[in-house]
Formats: C-alpha cells, sequence, structure tokens
C-alpha cells in the first residue's frame, strides 16, 4: 500500500521538491520507504530508500533531483519488507519505465514466477514490480507506451491503483476501484491518491474512477476505457479545501478516516494475502497437536471470533488466551506440534511478543498475524500472513480489527477446504461475500454514521453502561466497551446478554446505558428482545445495533442502527462499525484526543 503522487510541468520546471511535498501528505497512506522517479535532461532516474519521505529526501537529496515530470511513492510494507530494493517505484530490466502502486496484487505470486522463468530480473519481493517488467514485454514487442500499460493491468488482479512513467515523460494511472485525482493547475498537471493531497498544487480536479486509465503528458490529460480505451468526457471540480484537514486526508481525525476506510480494508486484505501462504498456514493449524491463539486488547477479541471460525469452519478448536496470561498459566501445555497464532496488528506488543519467545523455545510453531511486515512479530514467526490493512495511525484500533477477522476468516475457510469440510467452489463463494459486504458498507456507512451520531448524543447524558451481545457478536460487545473506554473515556462494560439477569441488571436505570448488539444466532436473537424492552421499561438509554431487515421486523424500543445483513460469521464485522463510530462520536462531544488517548500508545512495548 502506499501514496502515489506525480507531476508534469508544461514548463519544463523542476517537479520533484512539489512532488516531496504532495508525498509528505500522504504520509498516513504510509511512511517506511519513500522514492521519486525523475524524467529530464539525463533520462529516467530513480533514488529511493527506507523511511520516511523526509527523512530520505535529506539522505538521497529526492528533491534536488531535476527533471519536468516526476513519479513518487511513500510506501507501507505488505510485500516484502521495507528496504531500498522493495521501496517503490520500481524499474523494468531495460530502464524505460518506472512504476509506483497503491494496494495488493492478488496473483501477483504467479506474475511473478512466470516473469522469473521468462528471464526477467526481478530484484524485489514488491507486488509492483512484476508490473514494470509485463509493461517491458508489451514495449518488446513494439507496442506504445499506452497499449502496453492497458495489456499489463489487464492481467492483474487485486485491489489496486497502479501509476507508471515512461522515459518519455508519459505517466499512465489505472485504478480497479477507488478513485485517483488528477490535479489542474498553472502550466502543471498532477497526480495523487486522494484530492488533498493536491492541496497547493492544483486549482481544479477530475476524478478518475474504479476501471479507468488516466494519461498525463505534455499534450495534456485524458482519461480512458480499457480495453478500447475509449475517452470517458468528465468534467473538473474546484479545490476547495480546509488545510487543517489535509494531513489527514480531509477527515478531522484519523480515527474517523480509518472507520472509513474499513471497507476498503477489507479489500487489501483479500488482495495482500497470498494463496500460497494461506495454505501453508492452513496446513500449521490441521497438522497441529494443539493450537493457542495468543492477542492483546482488540487482537485478543479478533482472536475470541476467530475460535468460531477455527472451530466452526475447519474443525480444529483452538484456546484463545491473553498474551499477558498465556507464559504464566499456559505455557506447560506447549511443546513441538503446537502451533500458537499470535495476533497483533503492530507486531510489537510485549506480552505477544514474550509469549512467541517462550513457545519457541518450548519447540511451538508461530503463526504470526501482523499488519507490519517489517515488525518482531513477523521477524519471530515462522510463518507470518499480513493483515494489509494499511497504516493506522489512530490509537483506538479500527480497520485493523475488521481486516484481521476477514484474514482469519480466510484462514479459516482454507483450513476448512484441506480438511475436507468445504469444497473449492464453497470457499470461493464463502470468500467472495466479503467483497460483497465491502460494498454494501461503502454505500451504507454514510448512513450508520448519522444514526451513530445521533446514538452518541443520547449516550453523552449517561455516566455508565453495558454493550451486550450473545455468542459470535459477543467478542465484539467486548470491543464495543473497550472502544468506548479508548476513544470517549465512558465507562461501558461489555456482556454477555445471558448473564444480564443474574446481577448486572440491578445497575439498569435513568442515566445508564445498554448497547445491544443483537446476537447472529436466532434462538439468542429471541431471547434478547425481553431484555431490551427491559432495559427500556426501566429507563436506561438504550440503543440496538442489528441488520436493517431485523430491527424493521420487530417493534423494538430505544435508537436503533441498521447494519447490512450479513452471513453469520461476517457480522461481527458488519456490527463493528457502529461501535466504533459510537465511541468516535462520543469521544468528539466530550472534547477528548481521540487519536492519542491519555495514558496509551498505539503499541504496548512493556
Ligand atoms: C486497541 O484499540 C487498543 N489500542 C489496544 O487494546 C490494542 O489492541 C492492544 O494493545 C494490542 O495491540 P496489537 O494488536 O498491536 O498487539
Amino acid at each position: 500500500m502506499g501514496g502515489i503522487f506525480a507531476a508534469l510541468s508544461l514548463r519544463r520546471e523542476d517537479v520533484a521538491p512539489l512532488v516531496v511535498e504532495g508525498l509528505k501528505r500522504l504520509r498516513f497512506r504510509g511512511n517506511d520507504c519513500a522514492g521519486i522517479a525523475v524524467v529530464g535532461d539525463d533520462g529516467l532516474r530513480i533514488l529511493k530508500e527506507r523511511g520516511d519521505v523526509e527523512d530520505v529526501d535529506r539522505a538521497l537529496g529526492l528533491s534536488k533531483l531535476r527533471g519536468w515530470v516526476a513519479l513518487g511513492h511513500t510506501r507501507f510494507s505488505t510485500h516484502g519488507r521495507p528496504y531500498s530494493d522493495n521501496a517503490h517505484p520500481h524499474i523494468d530490466c531495460r530502464g524505460e519505465v518506472a512504476v509506483a502502486g497503491d494496494g495488493a496484487i492478488a496473483n501477483y505470486e504467479e506474475l511473478r514466477d512466470e516473469l522469473a522463468m521468462e528471464g526477467h530480473r526481478i530484484v524485489s519481493r514488491s507486488d509492483f514490480e512484476v508490473v514494470a517488467h509485463l509493461i517491458e514485454d508489451g514495449l518488446a514487442k513494439g507496442e506504445t507506451f499506452l497499449k502496453a500499460f492497458a495489456a499489463a493491468v489487464e492481467r492483474l488482479r487485486g485491489f489496486y491503483v497502479v501509476a507508471a512513467l515512461h522515459r518519455s515523460g508519459t505517466i499512465a494511472v489505472y485504478t480497479s476501484k477507488l478513485p485517483v485525482y488528477l490535479g489542474i493547475g498553472d502550466g502543471l498537471y498532477t497526480v495523487a491518491s486522494t484530492h488533498t493531497a493536491l492541496y497547493g498544487a492544483a486549482r481544479e480536479y477530475v476524478e478518475v474512477l474504479g476501471g479507468e486509465i488516466a494519461v498525463v503528458s505534455s499534450s495534456g490529460i485524458a482519461i480512458l476505457r480499457p480495453p478500447n480505451l475509449l475517452r470517458v468526457e468528465r468534467g473538473a471540480r474546484r479545490l476547495e479545501l480546509d488545510p487543517r484537514l489535509v494531513d489527514k486526508g480531509g477527515y478531522p481525525h484519523h480515527m474517523l478516516r480509518e472507520i472509513y476506510e474499513v471497507p476498503y480494508a477489507l479489500l487489501r486484505t483479500i488482495a495482500t494475502v497470498q494463496a500460497r501462504f494461506l495454505e501453508f498456514a492452513a496446513r500449521l493449524l490441521n497438522g497441529a497437536r494443539n493450537i493457542f491463539i495468543v492477542a492483546d486488547g482488540t487482537s485478543l477479541h479478533a482472536g475470541f471470533v476467530a475460535s468460531y471460525y477455527f472451530t466452526e469452519l475447519a474443525g480444529v478448536s483452538p484456546i484463545v488466551v491473553s498474551a499477558a496470561e498465556f507464559p504464566l498459566y499456559y505455557i506447560e501445555g506447549v511443546g513441538p506440534g503446537t502451533v500458537v497464532v499470535a495476533i497483533s496488528q503492530s507486531g510489537e506488543t510485549g506480552d505477544v511478543i514474550s509469549s512467541v519467545y517462550e513457545a519457541k523455545l518450548r519447540g511451538a510453531t508461530i503463526l504470526g498475524i501482523t499488519n507490519y511486515v517489517g515488525s518482531k512479530l513477523a521477524m519471530f514467526s515462522n510463518l507470518y500472513l499480513p493483515i494489509g490493512a494499511g497504516p493506522e495511525l489512530a490509537v483506538p484500533a479500527t480497520k485493523t480489527f475488521t481486516s484481521t477477522l476477514a484474514l482469519l476468516y480466510l484462514l479459516a475457510l482454507n483450513a476448512g477446504r484441506l480438511a475436507g469440510k468445504l469444497t473449492p467452489d464453497e470457499v470461493r463463494e464463502l470468500s467472495g461475500r466479503i467483497e460483497r459486504l465491502s460494498d454494501e458498507l461503502i454505500r451504507e456507512l454514510p448512513r450508520i454514521d448519522r444514526e451513530a451520531r445521533e446514538a452518541a448524543r443520547l449516550l453523552a447524558e449517561c455516566r455508565s453502561g453495558y454493550v451486550i451481545s450473545r455468542g459470535i457478536n459477543y467478542p465484539i460487545a467486548l470491543e464495543g466497551a473497550l472502544k468506548l473506554k479508548e476513544a470517549a473515556y465512558m465507562h461501558a462494560e461489555g456482556m454477555e446478554a445471558g448473564e444480564f439477569r443474574h446481577g448486572p441488571v440491578v445497575l439498569v436505570e435513568r442515566g445508564f446505558f445498554t448497547v445491544f448488539i443483537l446476537p447472529v444466532e436466532r434462538r439468542a436473537a429471541e431471547a434478547t428482545y425481553p431484555l431490551i424492552r427491559d432495559a427500556h421499561s426501566k429507563g436506561a438509554t438504550v440503543v440496538v445495533i442489528g441488520p436493517s431487515e431485523e430491527l424493521a421486523a420487530h417493534d423494538l424500543p430505544g435508537h436503533k442502527i441498521g447494519v447490512p445483513t450479513a452471513d453469520r460469521h461476517l457480522a461481527p464485522i458488519a456490527s463493528s462499525i457502529p461501535l466504533q463510530l459510537l465511541a468516535y462520536h462520543l469521544g468528539v462531544l466530550r472534547g477528548l484526543p481521540i487519536d492519542g488517548p491519555r495514558y496509551l500508545t498505539k503499541a504496548v512495548r512493556q
């Protein structure tokens, strides 16, 4: 993943300084490597290195490169660890074309093998390098740069944006789904991953939509639709931005932006995890003598949901345990044949790393699940699967949680297939449902956001409360209560609905809230409706989260937030979003430092 920023000066002025500034505004999309390719009097040149764009600029002088066309990239590593060869832009064997990308190419491993067999010199583990070599093949056959680029993207599967700069000074960009932005300024064209990055460089902009190719050259800009490359006419819009929001991609907080990225992060996860590694991981699970899922906080809640996935889809029963408890109370059960599934979005959580270390000493195999491929967890694991959600800057975890669920679900499906419980067709069909849910979430998010904001106003009147559910949604109640504490400093307790009448009910009265997440399981849902009515009749503020259809079919009291109807196993993803938004808006109402709550850090190392 990463941020792309490119520029072309019609007056033939040097554009590298402008590209470096653009990349700084895209840091929130990744900043573990940075690089620029420039076309000028010296031909096509590339400088790139591991590190934040500002550090790389200081070390290599990116902004001193001379040339009137440039393609820059700031990277979040998902394929290949952060180091110079894996940094973008990548170059083909003949040095004619530079390529930078955002997102992930799902069939990268196959393409890489094929190109290497043909004799291409592949120097990185980054998925986007293959695109440079595919374009090279087209150019070698005598195709124009544009035709070669269009033919190359035709070979790619996944969720991505790819930009290529030819030594002639033409830039081509393709996006599979997310919009890309073409900026128009004084004698200057720019291309950026977000319109906010165009701040200061463009007067107006044109959107390039999923499935389209944009071409930028000294003859102008054009949007084309493959395969026939028919021209798309689209008007430009004025670029009007609040400068205070530019570094957060147009949002007031990283947390809100990251919640809005949830559906896209799901697609990134699917495209990032390569079939070959899922297969290895599934084999590990199926061959294990015993399995522990070890994690803390939000990742532990993902582990609780995963225990349903593993048990129901793959027929293996893990023990899910806090990484703080594991070395003290569970280590005796660890030995050769044990698989420890260690989940940590940061890959740096101290308890997780100690657990992994102790389990390894006893001969266990470690399967790491992390968002950071350069992390300690990735290094200490026998095998790791990247979450691929993109960087998460707000301390309260949101998109990494839902993407971790998606990844663990894919893992369980594959383990189920290997165990003969699911056919390959069933696995394909069930995996495809993540994509469908993502599409529904993209459509529904603004409405869910409005309803969550209204619910936050109600909770603002309360002093404390419960988040209640059952079954596979019960871990989401725990997670919702954690979000309310972190982002809104609101005391909340995650509760299993069946326990409600065994004591907790005594606190329910006016000034107390009960947020119910409707359980997915039919009998459990029916047993929950009376509890909702009961809490309401006792004067509590009631919020009910559930599939819109179900909420409409039952006359339940309280404020309702509808979510898309999802499969039982994907329902926890859909239910998480209103809770994240509720906590966010409550934190805003209370004027709190949402992205960096007091006493907390993104990775708890000690
Ligand atoms: C999540 O919102 C919290 N900030 C926290 O509980 C976190 O999930 C926990 O510290 C584990 O972090 P990790 O996933 O990076 O290991």
